[in-house]
This record gives structure tokens, sequence and C-alpha cells, in this order.
């Protein structure tokens, strides 16, 4: 289904045969112009940006890239085509037609999953709204504005639905969608990651590979939704994702790449060293990725989750990629996972598959994380140096599930309370740490100069040279 650009807002849903809907959506679009003029990289708003626009949801050829001022960009409503005869591929309802409206009995429910999700994608381009005038790069800096002008598209997507299948609930949620913000003391983001402020870009890699990488598995579990638009909803959602994550694997891996270089000039390993050549060392990159891994691990939810079993059960949110299990129905099917045995040990707990759907999507996202640390440490290793990153354990600093304030080491034994703040200076960025990396960020702008803690990346976009004006600053 090709994309209708005539209209005010871009869209393959045939939105002019609906003409309240049609209405309702213009009538939101100018707040979120306004919002976006707000709280998204509005110092940039006068720039041309080397963007890529949806004009098509086939996995070949969806986007057209060319330079447009953010303001200008084409926002728009875009789903994945329909799977003719598509049913129900897990739950109790497995194998029945699926649903093109919401059924009364669920709509709570499909709703909060929504608006939660919904929220976390305004929130980023919040967090993110000043990271423009410390990019190292013109290229990193039209990477971050494509990963906000897409979150901000993400947003249209969940206020489409709220839009069109929730009557006047819908639209309320939809415009309070604009009205909470990331960190707002009255008003925060509903998940606490999205209210953490990303002010260096370090934080911003690490945020694009594990905390987007969440975002990705959770859209893999709508995506096998039996609500079918939600479900062709976040599968386009997935193709723009994965250059968010690629913005996240890559950008880490040229940090990683620049730090070598400097071990290898130097002919140290000492951190001290390293960070007076004004790049970042190693141990400070894993204390990074301890933090925004594990804090992108508690978005997943609770290991044991009778809400999770039900929206299982009910069919309204499957398991990422549901079609590599064998058993879709899980009635009888039980999980083994680990639990602290309240004497500061670890025990194993078995509980209903259906109970453990979050752990389950959270073993993936883990499975998946490991693939870039593999990377990072064969540069590591190719460049003969003697370190290596790893995950920390699921177990480690967690504050949601069941070892939420159990204090762990890396590995997730748990130990002592004082122990754990004794040798959290090792295992996560100090203030020290913060103040060094910020101290790095300068802004880099001349087209094809990097700043000095970041490699260059091994290609441009869209067959482009590396050297190319991505963003016209002037
Ligand atoms: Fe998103
Ligand atoms: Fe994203």
């Amino acid at each position: 289904m090709s994309i209708n650009y005539s209209e005010k807002i871009p869209n393959n849903v045939n939105l002019t045969t609906d003409r309240t809907l049609q209405r309702a959506l213009e009538h939101w679009q100018p707040k979120f112009l306004e919002w976006w003029g707000a709280l998204g990289p509005h110092d940039f708003a006068g720039n041309d940006v080397y963007l890529r626009t949806a004009v098509g949801v086939d996995a070949q050829g969806w986007a057209s890239y060319g330079s447009v001022k953010m303001p200008d960009y084409r926002w728009g409503i875009f789903l994945a085509d329909a799977i003719p005869d598509r049913t129900i591929g897990f739950g109790d309802s497995y194998g029945q037609p699926v649903w093109q409206q919401v059924p009364g009995e669920f709509r709570a429910q499909f709703r909060r999953l929504i608006v939660t999700q919904g929220d976390t994608e305004p929130a980023s381009v919040e967090q993110q709204h000043l990271l423009g005038h410390t990019c190292p790069s013109l290229y990193d800096l039209r990477n971050l504005f494509q990963v906000n002008v897409e979150e901000g598209r993400h947003l249209w997507a969940m206020v489409y639905l709220l839009h069109a299948y929730f009557g006047r609930d819908g639209r309320e949620e939809a415009e309070e969608l604009l009205a909470r913000h990331s960190g707002d003391a009255d008003k925060p983001r509903i998940l606490g990651t999205f209210n953490e402020p990303i002010s260096d870009w370090l934080s911003f890699f690490m945020f694009t590979y594990f905390t987007d990488r969440d975002g990705k598995f959770q859209l893999k579990s709508l995506a096998e939704s039996s609500f079918d638009p939600l479900a062709r909803t976040c599968r386009f959602m997935l193709t723009e994702e994965a250059h968010h994550m690629f913005v996240g694997e890559t950008g880490i891996g040229r940090v990683i790449r620049r730090t070598l270089e400097v071990m290898k000039e130097l002919g140290t390993n000492d951190p001290g060293a390293i960070r007076r050549q004004g790049a970042i060392d190693l141990p400070t990159i894993q204390r990074y990725l301890n933090y925004w891994f594990t804090s992108s691990l508690d978005l997943f939810g609770s290991e044991v989750s009778s809400n999770a079993a039900t929206t299982f059960a009910n069919g309204i949110k499957g398991r990422p990629d549901e079609s590599q299990f064998e058993d879709h129905v899980c009635a009888d099917a039980s999980f083994e996972l680990d639990v602290p045995d309240g004497q500061g040990g670890v025990a194993k707990e078995k509980v209903p598959m259906r109970n453990a759907m979050n752990e389950i999507a959270r073993d993936a996202y883990v499975k998946d994380c490991e693939i870039g640390v593999k990377r990072w440490n064969m540069a590591i290793k190719r460049a003969g140096q003697d370190f290596q990153l790893a995950l920390p354990s699921r177990r480690f600093r967690r504050a949601i599930g069941a070892w939420a304030g159990v204090p762990t080491d890396q590995a997730g034994t748990p130990i002592t309370r004082e122990a754990f703040e004794r040798q959290s200076v090792d295992w996560v960025p100090s203030e020290d740490d913060r103040a060094f990396v910020r101290s790095l960020m300068q802004q880099v702008k001349e087209p094809g100069k990097m700043a000095g803690w970041i490699a260059p990346p091994d290609r441009g976009i869209n067959n482009l040279p590396v050297d190319y004006e991505y963003v016209r600053l002037n």
C-alpha cells in the first residue's frame, strides 16, 4: 500500500474515508508540532538535515533520502501490509481470526499497553533535545536527528491507534502523551529510564543500543498481537527501529576503536593516561554499559507477573518472534527462574510459563545484547589488549522484580549492602566519570571531522561519503 503524501497527514490508512478521525488527528497535529518546537531539537529547526522519510512499507525501498528542515518532516501514519487471513498466534484463542477492533473486555489492557509504548517515544526526544550542541561530527548529528524524527513518528503511530480505536478516552490519552514530560517533577514520563536526562553522547549511544533495543522487543511482542492494527503498526515501526540500534552499536564500537588507537599510541592501558589523551578508557565504557543495560532490564517488568499471564492468555501481547516456539498456548507449561532464597543466596523457582512471559522476553533481549558485546570484544582482542567487556548479570542493580533492591556483584552473586556501596564506584559511572565524559563533549561541525574520543564510521549514510555535509549548520 503506498503512502499518500498529498494530505496534511501522510498515511496509508485511507484517512480521507473517515472524516471524523481525520479531523481529530488534524486537530492534534499542531499540538504535536508545538511540542516538537518546545521540547524537541528546536535549536536546529532552521538547519537542513539529510534525513530519510518513509515512502512505502515494503522492506525494500521503503525510504527516500533528502535534505529537510526538521519541522517540515512529514510525520505520518503507516501500517505494514495486512497478512491475509491472519489468525491469532498464541493464547486461549489460538487459531481464531485476528481482531480488527478492540474487544470491549480487553479495552483497558490494550489502552494501557499502547499508552505505555507511546509515552516512551516522545520521552526519548525530550531526553536528547540538547545533544545536538555537543555532536562529535555532522554524521552523528544527522543520526541523532534521524532517531528523533522517527521517535516522533512512533508517537504518531500510537496516537493514531488511540484516536481510531478508543474513542474519547483515546483522544484524552493522546493529549496526555504531550502533557507528561521527561524528568518533569509533576508530570513525569511513565517509565523510570525515560526520565533520565541524556546529556552526553556516550550515554546516547548506550541508550540507542540498550534502551531502544528494549523497544525493539516490546514492539516484537506487540507485533504478535491479535489486535491486527496494533500488530501492523508495530511491524512497520520495527523497520525504522533497526537504524536506531545500528547507531548505538556502531557508536559504541567507534568509541572503543578510538580508545584502542590511543592505548596503542601511548603503549599503556592506564585510564588516567588515556583520559589525558582525550579518549574514554575501557573500564569507564564498562561502567556506562552496566548502568544502561541494567536500567533497560527493568523495562521488561517482573520475572513473575500475573499481568503478563493475562495479556498472553487473552492474545493481547505475545512473545517476541512467537513463531520460534512450538507451544503457543502454554496452558500447562512451566518455566524455571532464579530468585533470591532470602538467605543471601540464589534459589530456583518453577512458575507457570504464562506468568514468566516478561522473563522470556528479557531472555531474548539479553541474547540480542550479547551480539554487539561480542563484536566490540573482537576489536579489543584484535588490538592485542587484555580486556573484555561483559554484560553484568540480570540480577545486578535491579529496581523491579524478584531482584529489586537485592545487592549483588556484577556476576549476580548476592553481597552485603555495605560491600555493594563500597564497590559500586567500580561498577557504575561515578560523578567523576560523568564529569570527565561531559568534558569531552564539544561540538565538531566541519564535514568529515570527528571529535578526539570517537573514530570515524566505516561508511556514510545511503552511500554518501563520511565527509558529506549531513547537517548544514550555517
Ligand atoms: Fe521508537
Ligand atoms: Fe528507537
